[in-house]
């Protein structure tokens, strides 16, 4: 049987293998799909071992995405770009994708009814999750698109390594005061320590977006932060999961699997 793994660190809360599941159950494919958890400074060698054992693909989560890219023979043209992958095919070769954009824009405009074009936005964070969905990002057309970060100089690193894409502009958090955004996204790990950045509170438009690629069974800190500040809407990280996976899953196998049932479900398992 074809098999597949997810390689994170650590990796045993990944919800990627009951996905995969759901999407193999829905389009009648026969693949097995498995979490591994390679030592920090083991990722090459337990790819290496994977691909010897036969396997057909991974994910890759944090902290090994930047050198899953790294050890990648051909990159699609997005993946080059944001310096991280999240999905490997193996052939002869390694080819590396990233499907983590897709996903974020997948869920805003399909499951939420969000289009970007002429929005301005905010990404917050300028890390591995930031850079990953930046570029197809702009490729929507918003009418702007701000990174802003904590420490402000990552930010203008970031913001520069995409200036042949599109206009980025670049800040710290203070600078946001007096700016409004109509779609502010938290690309930060701020949530997992139970923290919120520290923002201006009128960043968040009159019936602006606020979206926080973490997710759990109970609102994130910083999409209560971002109801209490007049957010209309909400969305935490699972469907952009669930669409980032469905967008591998294609790669793989050729068939999109529907993604509607599968957030449902998993919804249903968290709570
Ligand atoms: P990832 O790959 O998940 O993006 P990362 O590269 O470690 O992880 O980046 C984490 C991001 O979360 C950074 O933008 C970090 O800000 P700094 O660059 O200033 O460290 C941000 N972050 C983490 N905790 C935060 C907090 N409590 N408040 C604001 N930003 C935070």
């Amino acid at each position: 049987m074809d098999f597949y793994a997810v390689f994170g660190h650590p990796v045993g809360h990944s919800l990627s293998p009951r996905i995969h599941e759901l999407f193999a159950q829905e389009t009648a494919q026969q693949l097995e799909y498995t979490r591994r958890e390679p030592p920090l400074d083991g990722f090459a060698d337990a790819i290496a071992a994977f691909r010897a054992e036969g396997a057909h693909g991974a994910n890759v989560t944090v902290p090994f995405k930047e050198e899953a890219w790294s050890l990648a023979d051909q990159r699609s043209d997005r993946a080059e770009r944001a310096g991280a992958a999240n999905t490997l095919i193996f052939g002869d070769a390694i080819y590396a994708d990233n499907t983590d954009g897709e996903g974020l824009i997948n869920d805003l405009r399909n499951n939420l009814g969000v289009g970007l074009a002429g929005k301005r936005i905010l990404i917050i964070g300028a890390g591995g999750a930031a850079s990953g969905v930046l570029a197809p990002l702009l490729n929507e057309n918003p009418a702007s698109l701000v990174v802003a970060n904590r420490t402000a100089e990552r930010a203008h690193t970031l913001a520069q390594a995409f200036a042949n894409v599109g206009a980025v502009d670049s800040c710290g958090l203070d600078d946001l005061t007096g700016e409004r955004f109509e779609v502010v996204i938290n690309a930060t790990s701020s949530g997992l320590e139970g923290d919120v950045p520290m923002l201006p509170s009128s960043i968040v438009a009159d019936g602006a977006t606020a979206f926080d690629m973490l997710y759990g069974a109970e609102p994130t800190p910083f999409l209560r932060w971002a109801e209490h500040n007049g957010a209309f809407r909400t969305r935490d990280g699972l469907g952009m999961l669930i669409e980032q996976a469905a967008a591998a899953f294609e790669l793989w196998r050729g068939i999109r699997p529907s993604t509607a049932p599968v957030i449902e479900a998993l919804r249903n398992d968290t709570r």
